[in-house]
């Protein structure tokens, strides 16, 4: 048996030379995983004695980790607004920046009682219409994704939350084929530039799916798409909120005016990047 005070003090030392920056935080995140226990309850001033079996899969994670796979798929799980997400291999991994796009939808729709009807483009773990959906009780969703596995992945979700009511996924090309209108448009497209992601940080370029990061030579090719979908996608009075990359801002406004739509505003994440842009159908 050891020690868990002295265990952590070691392992963040490994996985900080690996290049991990909260290598302490992630430490305990893993040992809590392997214990079965809360983050709480392994704070670094509690001595906690491990089994030799305990010691062994905590070992397993932390050199998984070391090699640069994401915490959020080790632990199987994570959080996105205020819910609890089941991760997999074909879902991204959601982004607390992707919150914007929720915060956006909360500021232009404050009536929460709204019956919206909502489609959600790459939808991934679902996280983006979920979290839409939480907030807005009388809302339904169509989320769509090319991937089946995440299309699986996302209604897995929806059915552990208790969304499968109001939640449906489909596996599609974009829009291609949906013949119904929206109230809310979201999307979080792929949108990095194919030849910067072997740049990325192993965590991204090695464990996210491609499907979900290569938006093309100069990363607008699945705006381009979207843009030309959504007059047909909107409702009269409808609403699109899309998820930007860094410096995108003008660009994407320039292709959903080109569309027709009329670009409503901009909203920045925490980070001061313009990181949702908000379009409505011109009536
Ligand atoms: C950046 S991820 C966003 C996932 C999730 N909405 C989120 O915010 O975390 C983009 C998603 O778009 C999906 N995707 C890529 N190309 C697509 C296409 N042609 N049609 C539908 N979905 C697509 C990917 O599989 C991926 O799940």
């Amino acid at each position: 048996m050891s020690g868990s005070k002295d265990l952590l003090r070691r392992s963040a030392q490994r996985l900080q030379r690996a290049g991990i920056d909260a290598a302490l935080l992630e430490v305990r995140h893993l040992l809590a995983f392997a214990l079965g226990r809360r983050m709480s309850e392994v704070a670094y001033s509690a001595d906690i004695d491990l089994t030799p079996a305990q010691e062994a899969s905590f070992d397993k994670l932390l050199e998984r980790r070391a090699a640069r796979e994401p915490l959020q798929r080790l632990l199987g799980r994570w959080d996105f607004w205020s819910l609890e997400l089941q991760m997999g291999e074909a879902g991204l991994i959601p982004r607390p920046d992707s919150e914007t796009l929720i915060e956006a939808v909360l500021a232009h729709r404050p009536d929460r009682s709204l019956p919206l009807r909502v489609l959600d483009l790459g939808t991934g773990t679902g996280c983006l219409l979920l979290a839409v959906l939480s907030e807005y009780p009388k809302a339904s969703g169509l989320g769509i994704d090319i991937a089946p596995e995440a299309v699986a992945l996302a209604a897995g979700n929806a059915a552990r939350l208790g969304f499968e009511g109001r939640a449906s996924f489909r596996q599609g090309d974009w829009a291609l084929g949906v013949k119904e209108r929206f109230d809310l448009v979201l999307s979080n497209p792929p949108y990095i530039p194919s030849s910067e992601i072997a740049g990325l940080e192993p965590e991204v370029a090695c464990f996210e799916p491609l499907l979900a990061l290569d938006g093309g030579a100069d990363g607008l090719d699945a705006y381009r798409h979207i843009a030309g979908a959504l007059p047909g996608l909107l409702a009269p009075g409808g609403l699109a909120v899309l998820e930007l990359g860094a410096g995108q801002a003008a660009s994407v406004a320039g292709l959903l005016e080109k569309a027709g739509l009329r670009v409503r505003g901009l909203r920045p994440d925490l980070s001061g990047i313009e990181r949702a842009i908000l379009a409505e159908k011109r009536i």
